[in-house]
């Protein structure tokens, strides 16, 4: 059920979904096409209005003035600088224009591939969670048959996912040096499209019923939200009974994203395990772990990069591990 202010024949660019449990009736907005599927929306509004409300039709002299006006910590400048980490991993590799040879882009999609590879084959419905600018999402649309969701909780990264979708196009703000930025504006294959989306939505509480996706990935993702271990759990409510899903984690550990108590590993120098994430997360993901996952295979030592501007970049070995559901195994 919707209300519909802005759409076409296909798709519903703004608008109200209502959820149809008549004791529900819960109210969640689509903003530009991208559905907001969270469980506080009124508190994710209110706490993302920067994201909501940004403007993408100003000139690149306005928008580096502004971000040079709002300065450095702004919320303004995270938004932008996060952005151009992931974008310029995730699509850099099709920019004409990019020239840097330090930190190779498509480090997510070489990590997908090789979980993919572990796993043999998957099935459809696909879902992509902590998916950012979307490019994995374009990556299992064209290995696994089905519909591909991509999920996550910034939405000025979905916005770029959504313009790779829709117009084909990426454009986005590429960190040069402290706060100067280039504007990068490129083509990008988009085959699948048509059975791809993007949405809004909390990896701890994700909106879907039991058993519903073929597959689930979610790649580096675990150490950025404040329950890992709900993360697992959800994911392995929503894989289905003969699902599988590829995880990847560098294990880098912030008390800005997670507090101690919930880290897999970094932790506990004198314990049994000496602070090691890797058993933790195999046990976790083991018979009686509470996850309902499986391991069925595993890299311990995979390079994801990310670039943060032309010096710096920061290089993961990150841990890519393939699951399927417990009762497949
Ligand atoms: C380190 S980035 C990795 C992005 C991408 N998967 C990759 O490997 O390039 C983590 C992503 O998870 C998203 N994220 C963080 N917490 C989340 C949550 N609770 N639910 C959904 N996404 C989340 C962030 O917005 C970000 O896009």
């Amino acid at each position: 059920m919707a209300n519909i202010e802005r759409g076409t024949n296909k798709e519903l660019l703004e608008g109200i979904l209502h959820c149809t449990h008549e004791m529900c009736r819960q109210e969640f907005p689509v903003i530009d096409g991208i559905p907001i599927v969270v469980p506080d929306v009124g508190r994710y509004l209110s706490e993302n209005l920067w994201h909501l409300t940004a403007r993408g039709d100003l000139s690149h002299s306005i928008e580096t003035l502004l971000g040079d006006a709002a300065g450095q910590s702004s919320a303004y400048d995270s938004i932008r600088s996060h952005t151009s980490t992931y974008a310029y991993d995730h699509w850099g590799e099709f920019d004409p224009e990019e020239t840097a040879t330090r930190t190779r882009p498509g480090s997510v999609a070489r990590c997908l591939s090789a979980g993919l590879d572990l796993l043999g084959g998957a099935g459809g419905p696909v879902l992509d969670v902590g998916c950012s600018v979307g490019r994995s999402s374009f990556v299992l649309a064209g290995r696994v048959p089905g519909l591909v969701l991509g999920g996550d909780l910034n939405f000025s990264m979905l916005r770029v996912a959504r313009q790779a979708l829709v117009e084909g196009e990426v454009r986005y703000a590429r960190r040069r040096i402290g706060l100067v930025y280039d504007r990068r504006c490129f083509d990008v294959p988009n085959e699948g499209a048509e059975r791809l989306d993007f949405w809004v939505m909390d990896a701890m509480a994700l909106p879907f019923a039991q058993g519903r996706f073929g597959t689930v990935t979610s790649l580096n993702m675990l150490d950025c939200v404040p329950d890992p271990r709900a993360v697992l759990v959800g994911i392995g409510h929503v894989l289905a009974p003969d699902g599988a899903g590829v995880l990847a984690t560098p294990y880098d550990w912030s008390v800005n994203a997670t507090q101690p108590q919930g880290w897999i590993g970094g932790h506990s120098q004198r314990g049994m395990g000496r602070g090691a994430g890797e058993p933790l997360l195999r046990g976790l993901l083991s018979p009686g772990g509470g996850t309902g996952l499986r391991m069925v295979g595993e890299i311990e030592d995979f390079p994801w990069q990310v670039r943060l501007h032309d010096r710096s970049a920061v290089s993961y070995s990150t841990h890519v591990i393939a699951v399927t559901a417990e009762a497949k195994a």
